[in-house]
């Protein structure tokens, strides 16, 4: 991959300090939203009127993460309020393509995510209907898990087939992201990466953002 985007998951920033949170990681590309509803994961983070509030707080666009059921209903919620990009999981979709269009009718770039069980060849044909792809490098629900080194066969499939087909899409991997494991995702074709506990676990988040950026280039 030639560009290396870094998107911090505010998912472990302090909640009630949020402002704040989002001034300590200027390095960063995006700042990855993470919405939880408690039913398509277990447990519950926040929805629309918060990740409003982040939108226009936040010194750096929005990469929202939906990890919640019925996405017809509220995905282009988050594409109106104005995120940079609106990923859904392929598990609650319908119709994942009429959607992505959807969301990029609104102005928005639209990702689609698959769990760790999740096959992603059914993409294969709809590459250039999203700008990103999601593979959960964890189960979805909770920061601070260990990394699933058994998603890097699924990744490097996925890269080599955007690759062979001429693909810009960019491939996001998310959990267990650390400096102890972002070069194998960057090996695998992940060019997107998100972090949540190295970064906000760290002293200096921005620090940390700089760290993951060349072990991924490494
Ligand atoms: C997990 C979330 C992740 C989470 C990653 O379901 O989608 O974005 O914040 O946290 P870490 O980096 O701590 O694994
Ligand atoms: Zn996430």
């Amino acid at each position: 991959a030639d560009a290396i985007r870094i998107n911090p998951s505010i998912l472990a920033a302090d909640f009630v300090n949020m402002q704040a949170e989002l001034g300590r990681i200027r390095a960063a590309d995006f700042v990855h939203v993470d919405v939880m509803d408690n039913h398509f994961v277990p447990n519950l983070t926040f929805g629309p009127q918060m990740v409003e509030r982040i939108q226009a707080t936040s010194p750096v666009p929005l990469d929202v993460h939906l990890m919640i059921s019925d996405v017809d209903r509220w995905a282009p919620g988050y594409a109106e309020l104005g995120a940079a990009s609106v990923t859904f999981h392929l598990e609650a979709a319908t119709d994942p393509v009429r959607l992505a269009r959807r969301l990029r009718g609104i102005g928005a770039r639209a990702g689609v995510a698959v769990k760790p069980a999740t096959a992603v060849d059914g993409l294969f044909d709809v590459l250039d209907e999203f700008d990103q792809i999601l593979v959960m490098t964890v189960e979805p629900g909770f920061g601070g898990q260990s990394f699933m080194a058994d998603q890097m066969p699924k990744l490097r499939r996925l890269s080599d087939e955007a690759r062979r087909r001429g693909s810009q899409v960019w491939l996001q991997v998310d959990g267990g992201i650390s400096e102890a494991t972002i070069a194998q995702a960057a090996e695998a074709g992940a060019d997107t990466f998100v972090a949540g506990s190295a970064v906000f676990g760290a002293d200096d988040p921005d620090d940390a953002i700089a760290s993951l950026r060349s072990g991924a280039a490494a």
